[in-house]
């Protein structure tokens, strides 16, 4: 261990914090091996003497990977390198360095490039088997692929036109039908012209700030709230300014108050994720208003709409929006599934052009072919009929959840109230250690998120009012699974009293 203490080397004055360096060392190690699960970790007064650094700076770095599973045992008593890694995207890329960063005269990235790892580095990706409680998954067993095949194998028929390049902003017929339905199920007020297919909603929440802000500008994001959306702010250098949510959603007085200077705005009033509220008309209202009066832009993140339970969908904000400072983000995601990557912007006609230049900078187009199946899928009737029968077969998967909540784990968890999406919030109903939930549920093979998760707590400050707790994804496993899965939580919770 010591030799580790030895070969981990800080730079004082960097760009990157002291203890973001000591993490990612500390990290790094446990990915390549070089520390081993179980191994314990050296004092932190040890690391403070080699290092000359503050007991703040080990301490903050020992918290975060305690927070990202890395590390088990309570700073003081003695941290111990997990034995079982969090599966998260950048395993694999850190576990096997490429040969130039192994080089010792490598040239090295660029602050940029920094910013980048480190915000990646604080999300994760699920990508193996989907366990019980996955949060944000669609039901793929609901999902007609044999169709999509079908479909998909027409289209190959005539190839001709999809070998080449395509429109920056997506395939035509796709965006004309996209028009249609948005303005139908959410009251979306726009024309095919202002719709940018792109690669997953994601790639929108990236392009949006680099175009829309410079380097030091401030945004609004809802706290807790959806790390996809707060990373290319911070990679972006943009000061993000964490606004509460309440019942009644982003509290936009608060946001007013302290942040008065914001230029952008990132929001899922139709369910705030995670904590699942609706945004009331009166936020929403006073949101437009302000944004109005500032000339600030609005991202209106609207993944999940298309699941609510009870009644139609809300309509969206961009359609209260008189001024044009709305833009409306989707995303085929939820509502068809992930590895599709399709997702889209609906944009103010100014920023029409500039949003489309980014978009051919980034990769040209998205790929042609699944967005003219998906143009298909939607014109011969079948993605309504999905939308239909998975928001069916959602609703039953929620109630089987809802009655777990209120037996087996009725002592135990509390939800607050929601209407749709994927997952449920949950808090606990009494101090509880969220992160040894977190890993005693993955150890038994439950797949739990800790609602700090999106708290963000190494990045931004905590704020007043937040409350731990675990969000629960129930669409994409069968009403017996969430049963089981509930069953399986009470005995992790009793286990760790
Ligand atoms: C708030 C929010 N927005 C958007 C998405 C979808 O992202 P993408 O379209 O990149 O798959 C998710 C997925 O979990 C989400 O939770």
């Amino acid at each position: 261990m010591s030799l580790f203490i030895q070969s981990v080397q800080l730079k004082p004055g960097a760009k990157t914090a002291l203890f973001r360096q000591l993490y990612a060392a500390i990290k790094q190690a446990i990915l390549t091996g070089a520390l081993q699960p179980g191994m314990q970790l050296p004092p932190t007064r040890d690391f403070c003497r080699a290092l000359a650094v503050s007991r703040q700076t080990v301490l903050n770095a020992y918290e975060l990977l305690l927070a990202e599973g890395y590390l088990l045992g309570e700073v003081g008593k003695g941290t111990y390198v997990h034995h079982q890694l969090p599966a998260c995207s950048e395993t694999k890329s850190l576990s096997a360095p490429s040969p130039v960063a192994q080089g010792e005269n490598a040239p090295g990235l660029s602050q940029r490039g920094l910013r980048y790892a480190d915000t990646v580095g604080q999300s994760h990706v699920h990508q193996d088997k989907t366990r019980v409680f996955r949060v944000s998954m669609p039901g793929l067993d609901a999902f007609p692929f044999d169709t999509w095949a079908r479909l998909e194998a027409r289209r190959w028929r005539h190839h001709e036109d999809k070998l080449g390049y395509s429109d920056s902003a997506g395939y035509q017929p796709l965006r004309e039908l996209l028009a249609v339905y948005l303005k139908a199920s959410r009251g979306v007020n726009c024309h095919a012209g202002q719709i940018i297919i792109t690669s997953g909603s994601q790639q929108a929440l990236y392009l949006l700030p680099t175009v829309l802000l410079d380097p030091g500008d401030a945004a609004w994001v809802e706290y807790p709230g959806y790390r996809g959306a707060i990373a290319p702010l911070l990679a972006a250098q943009v000061e993000v300014c964490p606004v509460p949510v309440d019942v009644d959603g982003l509290d936009v007085a608060y946001g007013a108050s302290h942040y008065p200077h914001a230029k952008l705005v990132y929001v899922t009033p139709s369910h705030q994720l995670p904590l699942g509220m609706t945004m009331s008309l009166q936020r929403r209202l006073a949101l437009l208003a302000w944004a109005k009066q500032q000339r600030a832009w609005v991202i209106e993140d609207d993944y999940d709409s298309e699941y609510r339970y009870n009644g139609a969908p809300l309509a969206s904000l961009q359609s209260l929006d008189q001024s044009g400072n709305v833009i409306y983000v989707g995303t085929l995601s939820k509502v068809l599934f992930p590895g599709l990557r399709l997702g889209y912007m609906v944009l103010p006609e100014a920023l029409v052009q500039p949003m489309l230049q980014a978009k051919t900078i980034v990769d040209k187009h998205t790929g042609i072919v699944p967005q003219m199946v998906l143009t298909d899928f939607m014109a011969e009737g079948h993605f309504g009929r999905h939308i239909k029968r998975s928001r069916k077969l959602y609703a039953q998967r929620q109630a089987a959840l809802l009655h777990a909540l209120d037996t087996t784990l009725k002592d135990e968890l509390s939800c607050a109230a929601s209407d749709g999406g994927l997952d449920l919030a949950v808090h606990f109903r009494r101090e509880r250690d969220e992160q040894a939930v977190v890993q005693a549920g993955l150890a038994a093979g439950i797949e739990l998120r800790g609602l700090s998760y999106y708290a963000m707590p190494t990045v931004l400050p905590a704020p007043a009012n937040f409350l731990p707790g675990l969000l629960l994804g129930f669409s994409s496993v069968t009403e017996k699974e969430i049963a089981q899965g509930a069953a399986g939580l009470l005995q992790v919770l009793r286990t760790l009293k």
